[in-house]
């Protein structure tokens, strides 16, 4: 498949379309930003990690946990071939211990463990900030079907029992993470997106370091480091 023009750049991410119009080619790039793109900064290396440990964990979800994603080739360290999806508008968060926002808005001080996994929903708007919505706002909006919506939540269950025992396997404490979700030409939802250190939170079993993108948003220090201690935990590279 042929590179064509670019169609759009992210905080994370490019996004080319090919000469094929079922499929782009995504391109990761080392750039980090939070709080809404206030704070800026590199992590090198940061694309190729969160490049390649996606697109390993998206492999293994279709296989072993029957989750369908816009994953199709790993074209380099950096690039990736994936379906051409509709974004559904949302940032589809999963917690399974007290932490971040979670901790702030209800009072819950970060690592207490969650009775159940929760799920919660953020409307993806720069502008608005992403403000958290609700089941029946995002219908009475139009920014899913309730048949969408009930397939997502389904699918986010999913991806965190499968990956809560994956990461458990590599002493890691899967803390929360968000994904995000596509529509196909032909109607499917699928799993888009990423899943890395910026979009996770990884806390060692042992010692409770953080190993993801919370290096950066407070300062902790060793960023790359973490970045590259999570990649050798899951690829062993
Ligand atoms: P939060 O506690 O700040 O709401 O973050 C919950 C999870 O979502 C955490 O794993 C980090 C991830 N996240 C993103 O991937 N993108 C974002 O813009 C934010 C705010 C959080
Ligand atoms: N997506 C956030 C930003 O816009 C980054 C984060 O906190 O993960 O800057």
């Amino acid at each position: 498949m042929i590179k064509c023009e670019q169609m759009y750049e992210g905080k994370a991410k490019k996004v080319f379309a090919t000469d094929d119009e079922n499929y782009c080619i995504v391109s990761y790039k080392d750039n980090a930003t939070a709080f809404n793109g206030v704070k800026k900064g590199t992590i090198v290396g940061k694309g190729v990690v969160n490049n390649k440990m996606t697109n390993y964990l998206m492999r293994k979800l279709t296989a072993e946990a029957d989750v369908p994603t816009h994953f199709v080739e790993e074209l380099s360290d950096r690039e990736t071939l994936v379906k051409r999806v509709k974004i559904v508008p949302l940032e589809v968060i999963i917690r399974n211990i007290a932490a971040g926002s979670f901790s702030k808005r209800f009072g819950v001080p970060e690592g207490t463990e969650l009775k159940c996994p929760t799920l919660e929903y953020c409307l993806k708007d720069d502008h608005l900030g992403d403000p958290m919505i609700n089941d029946s706002q995002i219908i009475a909006i139009g920014a899913a079907t309730p048949e969408d919506l009930d397939t997502i939540a389904d699918y986010a269950y999913r991806v965190n029992d499968y990956l809560k025992d994956f990461f458990a396997g590599v002493n890691i404490d899967l803390v929360d993470f968000k994904i995000e979700f596509g529509k196909t030409a032909d109607g499917q939802i699928v799993l888009a997106d990423e899943i890395s250190p910026d979009t996770c939170r990884f806390w060692d079993k042992t010692t409770h370091e953080k190993l993801d993108k919370d290096r950066f948003r407070r300062d902790l220090g060793n960023v790359e480091e973490a970045y590259g201690e999570m990649m050798r935990r899951v690829l062993g590279e």
